[in-house]
């Protein structure tokens, strides 16, 4: 038998002086001095109802208070619990039905990231606000292969505010592609969910959004994962199972393990990948997700190894007795398809730029009334994205689009880094580069395309396109900033000159109207 030696990166996938060069603002993460304590595994929403073609459910935000430090308890905010959520699995093919319910004493949005639905409305936007003490009902098909997804707020221009209060749960969707492969998938045993995430506290162990407020983004400098503080896993199995969400605001997690120890990619944002990446390091931008197969095979009961960014233990795995499990990953996961660029289509051009409150896109401030751009339903479209910060203090913007998965063609017209080689609707874009995309649209809609930093999207670096089918046009009811902004003073019983929402600032200090 002939075996291939197996490749193993040791790089981070990405342009290292890219992240070297932090502006001013960097806040780089500190190890807990609190005890450990057992990672918070979400558990799994249940449905109200579910027969065998169709699954009701309801996901209500809420807020809620958090023994997160020892002391007083931390207010916070989640869906269907205190902090985060359940986790929300949805198996495909069938119809979903759910009510969201408002319980919060302000305005929510309910933005489902990486789902394959029809926007302005289902997608959940700024155009579908629900306001308190109500609630709106929306339904879907699942229609796209399995893969790690997520919930979140996206009010505009509180998005940012609301997912750092806690609105932010995973959402995974299943089908029988992936149900064939030697995966582990017993949740909450072998397969874990990993929100990554961080935070300040201040005062009696409070959380101070205004505080902290950074116009490139708001970090704190302790790690928060599951809304877990200093967490460790018992490990009981030889083969472990990580589904990652990079659920910052805008920090990058550089992750790898205390010892080196290699492990594998199996999947990127939309999906199982076509094979299997081996590295020792990886970096993850914000909104990114990564499925991680971690064997712990060489360790004994009572040792301990720790996944770590930077030089910060995030996760703490101990290591108990477990049966030996030896499954190899194939070589060959999923078939991903070509998506050939629609003949006679145009390459669209994005443009990236400015840090701090100057950031926008293409020259231009979100303006959520403003269609930015049209791509017909089911045209498959090249997309030329740029990021015009020079290596100097640049940022890396994690480019989205929302309703659909993408394929990365290429960055700064080489080959995309190899776990970028299946379905994603994030991709980093490094100071100075340029990375093409295959964007396809299924559903007619108006989307919103962001950098994933939330500060920026909150200040601006937004736009939105509209996915359209010539024989059928359509119209769209989208929603205002002043109806919005008016609302959350209301709510928040201030006047309306004197709300504080972080992204306000980046438009006046530009002299701009939301
Ligand atoms: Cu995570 Cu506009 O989305
Ligand atoms: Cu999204
Ligand atoms: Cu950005």
């Amino acid at each position: 038998m002939n075996i291939m030696a197996k490749q193993v990166y040791n790089d981070y996938f990405f342009d290292e002086p890219a992240w070297n060069t932090h502006d001013g603002g960097y806040v780089p993460l500190e190890e807990p001095t609190t005890p450990q304590q057992k990672l918070h595994v979400p558990a799994v929403l249940q449905p109200d109802k579910e027969t065998a073609t169709d699954m009701y459910y309801t996901v209500t935000a809420q807020e809620g208070e958090s023994q997160l430090l020892p002391g007083p308890k931390t207010k916070t905010w989640g869906y269907n619990g205190s902090l985060l959520g359940k986790t929300i699995i949805f198996k495909r093919g069938k119809k979903i039905h759910i009510t969201l319910k408002n319980d919060l004493h302000e305005l929510t949005t309910f933005h489902w990231h990486g789902l394959n639905v029809p926007g302005p409305y289902i997608d959940g936007g700024c155009h579908a606000p629900v306001y308190p003490g109500e609630s709106s009902d929306i339904e879907f098909v699942c229609n796209q292969p399995a893969a790690t997804l997520w919930l979140h707020a996206h009010p505009c221009p509180s998005t940012a505010q609301q997912v750092w209060h806690g609105l932010a749960t995973p959402v995974v969707v299943q089908d029988e592609d992936e149900a064939k492969l030697p995966l582990p998938r017993n949740y909450g045993v072998d397969d874990f969910p990993l929100v990554l995430q961080d935070r300040n506290f201040h005062e009696d162990n409070q959380w101070d959004y205004q505080a902290d407020y950074d116009p490139d983004g708001v970090q704190g400098k302790t790690p928060m994962i599951n809304g877990t503080i200093n967490p460790y896993v018992d490990v009981t199995t030889q083969r472990v199972r990580l589904r990652v969400l990079d659920g910052a605001n805008r920090r990058e997690f550089r992750l790898h393990f205390s010892d080196g120890l290699e492990f594998a990619q199996i999947a990127s944002d939309g999906g199982i990948l076509p094979e299997p990446v081996y590295f020792t390091k990886v970096m993850m931008t914000c909104a990114e997700r990564d499925e991680f197969i971690v064997d712990f095979g060489k360790y004994h009961d009572g040792d301990e190894v720790a996944l770590m960014s930077d030089d910060v233990a995030l996760v703490h795995f101990r290591i108990h007795a477990f049966a030996k499990d030896d499954t190899k990953l194939p070589d060959h996961l999923v078939d991903i398809p070509e998506l050939p660029v629609t003949p006679g289509s145009e390459t669209r051009h994005v443009i990236m730029s400015g840090m701090d409150e100057e950031v926008a896109i293409d020259g231009k401030k979100f303006n959520m009334q403003r269609i930015d751009a049209r791509q017909k339903v089911g045209d498959v479209v090249l997309w030329d994205i740029t990021n015009t910060n020079d290596m100097v203090g640049g940022m890396i913007h994690p480019f989205h689009i929302h309703g659909t998965q993408f394929l990365v063609v290429s960055r700064n017209r080489h080959a995309p880094y190899p776990n970028e080689r299946g379905w994603k609707d994030t991709v980093s874009v490094n100071p100075d580069e340029h990375v093409q995309i295959k964007v396809r649209f299924e559903y007619t809609g108006v989307y919103m395309y962001h950098c994933h930093i939330i500060e920026h999207e909150d200040g601006g670096m937004m736009a939105q396109i509209e996915s359209y089918d010539p024989e059928h046009p359509k119209t769209y009811k989208l929603m205002d900033m002043d109806t919005l902004m008016n609302a959350f003073a209301k709510e928040n019983h201030v006047d309306p000159k004197d709300l504080w929402l972080g992204g306000m600032g980046s438009y006046e200090k530009m002299g701009m109207k939301m």
